[in-house]
């Protein structure tokens, strides 16, 4: 019997390990540990409660405003106990969180090997995403197993000189979450508020674009709303106070934006599928929306997916204020525009990553 001990801790590492947990549970050679550091409380704990994840270990590092620090030496203090109490035979983190960089950081002190689920993705900025793209960096440096999502992610992995034999595409994860969560007869008191309006769906939090960046972002939002009669947002908003504020003074008051708490993946998967366009600077909108065939205005610098924008359902706009205006104005007043990134795509994966990972660790073990 084999030890996989799977940690995370934030939102979207949850959604995206969770339905890996639930595959490694059916695996009889493999003994499956859930360690979660709590990086996030309310919305790692709305995920493991979806997807029925009773972690064997909780960290619960969260403080309210955390800076890196406040994570990193959290984690390290934290995960040295665990992991030496368990001794798993290999260790999963996942993408390019501070949970991921430090459990792995953890992991290397102690040699024990990693996997590194959604490995490869690169912007190389390592300030853009900040600090995500020098965590996955870090973490590909002493990965043993690298789980590829896509071919371009491993073409960057073996760029970087890694052991061709330690790389499997396996598409990624978060694909598998969807098989289950986009239903046919779906309803919500928020889309019956938006009623025959055409609904814009808005996520916001990175790090990087908190201040200027994000007042940016809500200013050109809250201009096309009032623009536009037949248009409503829904934003289900981080509980990051710094996000919060700026929300607040930029938004409020704005009756055609519906501000709410965090919503469960299966009613945000469920938006997405019906929404009219997105914008975001999140990383796993960016893979969800494409397959639902919604354009997507990724209000970001840079984006390790690039996939999507080859595919036409993702456009970089960055963070400045007036191109973010222009190109929401523009897809709200051009069909042919519209049209043109409004085709359902899905360069991520076809909702079996799970059962790849699996049999690769029960072949490799
Ligand atoms: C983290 C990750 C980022 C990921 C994002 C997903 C790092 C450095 N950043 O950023 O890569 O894209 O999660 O959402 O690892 N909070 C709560 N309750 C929660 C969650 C957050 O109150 O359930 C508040 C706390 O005040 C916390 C703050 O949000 O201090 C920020 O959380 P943190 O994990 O530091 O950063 P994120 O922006 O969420
Ligand atoms: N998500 C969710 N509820 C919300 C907002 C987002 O379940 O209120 C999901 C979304 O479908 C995606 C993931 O959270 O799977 C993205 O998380 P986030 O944007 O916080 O992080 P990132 O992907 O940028 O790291």
């Amino acid at each position: 019997m084999k030890k996989v001990m799977l940690v995370f801790g934030t939102r979207p590492e949850a959604i995206k390990m969770c339905p890996l947990v639930n595959e490694l549970k059916t695996r009889k050679n493999i003994e499956t540990i859930v360690c979660v550091t709590g990086q996030h409380r309310q919305m790692l704990d709305q995920v493991l409660t979806t997807f029925n994840v009773i972690p064997d270990y909780d960290l619960s590092i969260m403080k309210q405003g955390q800076t890196l620090f406040d994570i990193t030496t959290g984690i390290l203090g934290g995960i040295k106990d665990v992991l030496e109490k368990v001794k798993p035979d290999v260790c999963l983190v996942h993408g390019d969180t501070s949970t991921t960089f430090v459990t792995a950081l953890a992991c290397f002190y102690l040699q024990i090997p990693i996997g590194h689920v959604e490995a490869g993705l690169r912007t190389y900025d390592i300030y853009s995403p900040y600090p995500e793209e020098f965590n996955r960096q870090a973490v590909g440096i002493i990965s043993k197993f690298n789980f590829a999502p896509t071919e371009l992610a491993k073409q960057h992995l073996l760029d970087e000189g890694k052991n061709p034999d330690s790389i499997y595409v396996t598409g990624n994860t978060v694909i598998d979450a969807m098989r289950y969560t986009v239903v046919e007869n779906y309803s919500h008191p928020e889309l019956d508020w938006v009623g025959d309006d055409r609904m814009i769906f808005v996520t916001a939090h990175r790090r990087e674009n908190l201040g200027q960046p994000m007042h940016n972002m809500f200013r050109a939002i809250r201009r096309v709303l009032e623009e536009h009669p037949d248009v409503k947002a829904i934003y289900p908003i981080h509980m990051n106070p710094v996000v919060r504020k700026a929300a607040e003074e930029e938004l409020g008051g704005c009756d055609r934006i519906h501000i709410i708490e965090p919503i469960e993946v299966f009613d945000c998967h469920n938006f997405e599928a019906r929404c009219h366009l997105c914008l975001t600077d999140s990383g796993g909108i960016q893979e969800e929306c494409p397959s639902y065939g919604k354009p997507v205005l990724v209000m970001r610098d840079t984006t390790e997916r690039p996939e999507g924008v080859d595919a036409g359902t993702l456009k970089l706009v960055g963070t400045d204020e007036e191109t973010i205006y222009e190109w929401f104005t523009k897809l709200l007043d051009d069909k042919s525009e519209y049209e043109k990134m409004a085709h359902a795509a899905n360069p991520y994966g076809d909702g079996y990553a799970c059962e790849r990972i699996a049999d690769i660790l029960e072949r490799n073990l």
